[in-house]
């Protein structure tokens, strides 16, 4: 009998349910909320009232879409954690529920672990392309930058990661910065197309290992930013897209330079990208260009992956099931996650 997974993602600003049937996808809604906007960023307290009023219509439209019933549903898998506390406890308390009037049972999914198994949600209308394991992740976004080997679908090692800010909070803290508004990834990344790479520069850290830094390349841009307009009060307005292209080229040189070293060390040419900050069109590009000259194999996540989204919990979430994982239901959501 086939398993029909129902994935529910809740760990920030995005309301998602999905269904997904012995691995294929079925069905993907998001309600992603708006009420952040005029704020520069997600007010907690705002986010969990509008999962609240978001997760039932969610849920049963993720039923409908997928064409199926309640009762049709093996199993339900929700994200445990890391993430806003009050939002993570909307998608467990409704998982619990669920799982509880349904006699079905629930498997936690850590989010970093949906972000890493991305690349294995099927689509019935798209041909089936996923690594092979061992494959390496860059896994990138708001909260995290690690470079993550993957040996088996729940097995993992950290091989190196951020040792302060995350690469998503760089976009986001020096687009506040530039007054370019939130978030900041995408707005960089769409002016950055227009803007030449190679006309300013930014010092990049040295950091050991296959460790990351992002907190040195924020002030270096806030001295640059401070200095030229002292000189020119509408540098900012004159030079946007140059600035973005050449901090962005920065950035991904940064994530590239860890990449390519981990990769050599290990032998690993099977590469993936996953997270808020895998949708930067500049880094994918890079990716690719790198595969060719490297030998890589490289497997983009399609962009409605990239973001929050329950397909990639509901995938993990299969994987775990099939593990014969079982979560409790006096189980807690948790705003960290040490380990996957
Ligand atoms: O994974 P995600 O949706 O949320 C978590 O952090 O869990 O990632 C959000 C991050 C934000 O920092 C946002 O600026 C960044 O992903 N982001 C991007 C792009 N789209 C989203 N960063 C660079 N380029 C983009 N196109």
């Amino acid at each position: 009998m086939a398993d029909i997974i129902l994935g529910i993602e809740s760990s920030c600003d995005d309301t998602s349910a999905a269904v997904i049937k012995d691995g294929w996808l079925l069905s993907n809604v998001i309600a992603s909320q708006q009420v952040h906007k005029d704020y520069g960023g997600v007010v907690p307290e705002l986010a969990s009232r509008a999962h609240e009023q978001n997760i039932v219509p969610v849920v049963s439209q993720a039923l409908e879409k997928a064409g199926i019933q309640a009762s049709d549903l093996t199993a339900i898998a929700f994200t445990r954690g890391p993430g806003l506390l009050g939002s993570l406890l909307v998608g467990t308390s409704f998982a619990k529920a669920l799982s509880l009037s349904l006699d079905i049972p629930m498997v936690m999914v850590n989010h970093l672990q949906g972000h890493i198994l991305a690349n294995f949600i099927r689509q019935p209308d798209k041909p089936v392309r996923e690594p092979s394991f061992p494959y390496l992740c860059l896994l990138v976004s708001g909260g995290n930058s690690q470079i993550v080997k993957v040996s088996g679908p729940l097995d993992y090692d950290i091989l190196g990661q951020t040792i302060d800010d995350a690469v998503g909070e760089a976009f986001d803290k020096c687009s506040k910065m530039m007054g370019l508004g939130y978030p900041g990834g995408p707005v960089i990344d769409r002016l950055a197309k227009s803007g030449d790479p190679d006309r300013f520069h930014f010092a990049k850290p040295h950091i050991p290992r296959l460790d990351y830094s992002f907190s040195g390349i924020k002030t270096s841009l806030l001295y640059f930013v401070r200095d030229q307009l002292k000189e020119d009060p509408d540098f900012m307005e004159k030079n946007k897209e140059d600035i973005c292209a050449s901090f962005q080229k920065t950035l991904i040189d940064i994530l590239m330079d860890k990449l390519i070293k981990a990769s050599k060390q290990t032998g690993i040419r099977e590469i993936t990208i996953g997270g808020g900050v895998s949708a930067n069109s500049g880094l994918r590009n890079r990716i690719e260009a790198e595969g060719k000259k490297r030998g890589w194999n490289t497997y983009l996540p399609e962009f409605k992956f990239t973001t929050d989204n329950a397909a990639m919990i509901a995938i993990a979430g299969w994987f775990h099931y099939l593990a014969g994982e079982r979560t409790p239901l006096d189980i807690a959501p948790v705003s960290r996650m040490a380990d996957f």
